[in-house]
């Protein structure tokens, strides 16, 4: 972890304007900065930088956010990654903190993977193109498959000779301990005695994104039943199968380029495609794609080719990943190899541009084919019939982006006509599935707390008569968005002489259900949990939160327009005051709203009970409640005018 002292140090010295500007051209104007926005294509600038507020905005594709998430979604960096990079450019020495022992352990443990990982590679390779078995089994192998040279050594392919303990024996006196070895899988523990664990294998290795080895796949080259065609490294700290795509790193720039990601299943089918000049491609080891997997290609880009032989039991598996790729925006297309055939043996048979033609005209749209699947599999049995129909429903609701509105009802259109069922009642069947959907998301937001909005509904709306304020100090947020700006922009300054504006707050929010919006929520407990640790929390605190939504919000309140209560203080005959030199009576007038629109909502409550059926007894009761709120209303409101008055 990255001490709080550096990253304040880092955020003292971030310019938006130089950090953005690197990658944008930017024009200033007027107080901000204009520019093309590069989350999406456009002709005339609409997207602006502010320096005082250290935000972006694009007006055309609505994106935003700081320095930080700038970096993040340009660049594809984690948040430390990007933190590590300004502080690269502003020449901020990075100090890390103390860790535990435990994930201290485990760095050192990666570190050592990593270290031996890389020996063995250049063992291995070192054994395919100078060692005499090597050549003769290893090499010859490869050439006869038709692999060259050049991209065998690109992706440092090898090969392990088949004696019991080469490989072990040179590690050893290398002094890579024993335990290491096991771990990392190139040795296995027989009654005591570590073996080679890929003897007589070709060694495909396996890099990350940063092109670091993290482990190798190893193919048997000589026929044998008894032994697996593949042996994998086994999970480690480093190895980690599902988030693993295999020749990403060699192929993940020219997938941004391509827009396109080409998924196939094998090592030999990636190195095949990438000599034949196809580089955008990358490999899944035949498993069902993960959600990780699925991030990862869309780091790079939305469009996913799954290039599969015909009757492989990958496709299977690849059809299992679907509908994680579909939540998560992908567009998914298929092509199926004809005659028993993989990429790799076809693109040797036919050639690269042939190749590439057959990939162009034959991509099949994936929800499509997978309704063929099933459909062919039901054929004739009308309850499987029914399953399919209910299943691709599900499937169609997942595509359920506004903008993916159209691409949704073509899809129903074409489902019905292969299904030979009523275009509308698949209709109504998806909306059932998206409002399950929705319900379910509706929840998870309430738990998880949705990013909120940059911009503030227009405020004029608002002064339509005395009902309609009404309505709104019941159900708006406004009042609370005040209050957490308040105390962000003001909790430091003194309350009285021993208390700040702080102190004050939190003491009146006491067990005060008065909060709705559990993020508006999230954003004072955690000023609390800073103040309350002796820190002197500010905006700029929470804007560079690694929490996104937190830092969000934050974001949202500081382009919050303080008019919107100045409308209210008309409506109740206030007059207005700037703010920053009467920050005390911002402060009690913004809780002051808070608690008044508690009682209105009491209010009403009690008015809906009134109107239900009473006992003559219940009845007084729902009336002094009446008066004794009216009461509190009204003492409220000339506290508020006093107030405000002075
Ligand atoms: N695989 C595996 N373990 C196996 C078999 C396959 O991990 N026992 C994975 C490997 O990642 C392999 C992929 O599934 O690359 C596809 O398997 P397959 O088509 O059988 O192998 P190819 O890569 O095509 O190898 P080759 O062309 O040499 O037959
Ligand atoms: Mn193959």
């Amino acid at each position: 972890m990255i001490t709080p002292a550096t990253i304040q140090q880092i955020l003292n010295r971030i310019d938006i304007i130089d950090v953005v500007g690197s990658f944008v051209k930017l024009k200033k104007r007027g107080t901000n900065y204009l520019g093309l926005c590069p989350f999406h294509n456009e002709k005339s600038p609409s997207f602006t930088v502010s320096p005082n507020k250290e935000i972006y905005k694009c007006f055309g594709c609505g994106k935003s956010g700081n320095t930080i998430s700038f970096l993040m979604e340009h660049e594809k960096y984690s948040y430390v990654e990007a933190l590590k990079w300004l502080a690269n450019r502003y020449n901020v020495e990075v100090e890390e903190t103390e860790v535990s022992a435990e994930v201290r352990a485990q760095q050192q443990v990666a570190d050592s993977l990593y270290i031996l990982n890389s020996f063995a590679q250049q063992y291995f390779t070192n054994i395919l193109f100078e060692d005499e078995e090597g050549q003769n089994i290893g090499l010859s192998y490869l050439k006869e498959r038709g692999f060259t040279e050049a991209i065998l050594r690109k992706f440092q392919v090898g090969y392990c000779k088949e004696s019991r303990n080469a490989f072990v024996i040179e590690a050893l006196q290398k002094q890579y301990n024993r335990e290491l070895l096991v771990k990392s899988g190139l040795a296995a523990n027989r009654n005591d005695e570590l073996v080679d664990n890929y003897r007589g294998r070709i060694i495909f290795p396996v890099h990350n994104t940063t092109g670091k080895i993290i482990g190798f796949g190893a193919r048997i080259i000589k026929k044998n039943d008894k032994a697996p065609k593949y042996i994998n490294t086994p999970e480690n700290e480093i190895y980690i199968k599902s988030r693993i795509l295999y020749g990403m790193y060699f192929a993940r720039q020219v997938i941004d380029k391509y827009d396109e990601c080409l998924l196939v299943e094998g090592y030999t089918d990636v190195v095949s495609l990438h000599q034949a000049g196809i580089e955008n491609v990358v490999a899944s080891g035949g498993t069902s794609l993960t959600t990780d997997q699925i991030r990862l290609v869309r780091k790079y880009s939305n469009n996913l080719t799954i290039i599969y032989d015909g009757d492989s039991a990958g496709v299977k598996a690849a059809l299992r990943g679907l509908d994680m790729a579909l939540e998560e925006g992908l567009n998914v297309k298929l092509v199926l190899i004809p005659d028993k055939e993989d990429p790799d043996s076809y693109v040797n048979k036919v050639g690269a541009e042939a190749f590439r033609d057959f990939i162009e005209a034959n991509k099949k749209d994936f929800i499509l084919f997978q309704l063929e699947v099933a459909l062919k599999d039901a054929q004739g049995d009308s309850q499987k019939k029914a399953a399919v129909v209910n299943q691709i429903a599900e499937t169609l609701a997942k595509i359920s982006k506004a903008e993916d509105f159209t691409k949704q009802q073509d899809y129903i259109r074409q489902c019905a006509e292969l299904l030979k069922i009523e275009e509308t009642g698949l209709n109504n069947l998806v909306n059932k599935f998206i409002r399950e959907r929705v319900n379910k998301q509706e929840a998870k937001w309430q738990a998880e707390a949705p990013v909120a909005e940059f911009d503030q509904p227009p405020l004029q709306e608002y002064d339509t008569g005395s009902d309609e304020v009404f309505q709104l100090l019941i159900k708006d947020e406004l009042q609370e968005r005040a209050v957490v700006k308040a105390l962000i922009e003001f909790g430091l300054k003194a309350w009285d002489e021993s208390t700040k504006v702080a102190d004050h707050i939190f003491n009146e929010l006491v067990d005060e259900d008065l909060f709705d919006n559990p993020q508006l929520m999230d954003v004072i407990n955690t000023y609390r949990l800073w103040y309350d640790a002796g820190l002197e929390p500010t905006a700029k605190n929470f804007f560079y939160h690694e929490n996104q939504a937190l830092s969000a919000v934050v974001v949202s309140l500081l382009e919050f327009p303080y008019e919107v209560s100045e409308k209210w203080k008309n409506k109740f005959q206030m007059p207005v005051n700037s703010r920053e030199e009467i920050y005390r009576e911002e402060v009690i007038s913004t809780l002051g709203y808070l608690k008044l629109r508690k009682i209105k909502r009491m209010m009403q409550e009690n008015q809906i009970d009134l109107g239900k059926p009473h006992t003559p007894e219940e009845q007084l009761n729902l009336l002094q409640t009446h008066q004794a709120l009216k009461l509190m209303e009204r003492e409220l409101l000339q506290h508020l005018g006093t107030v405000i008055v002075r």
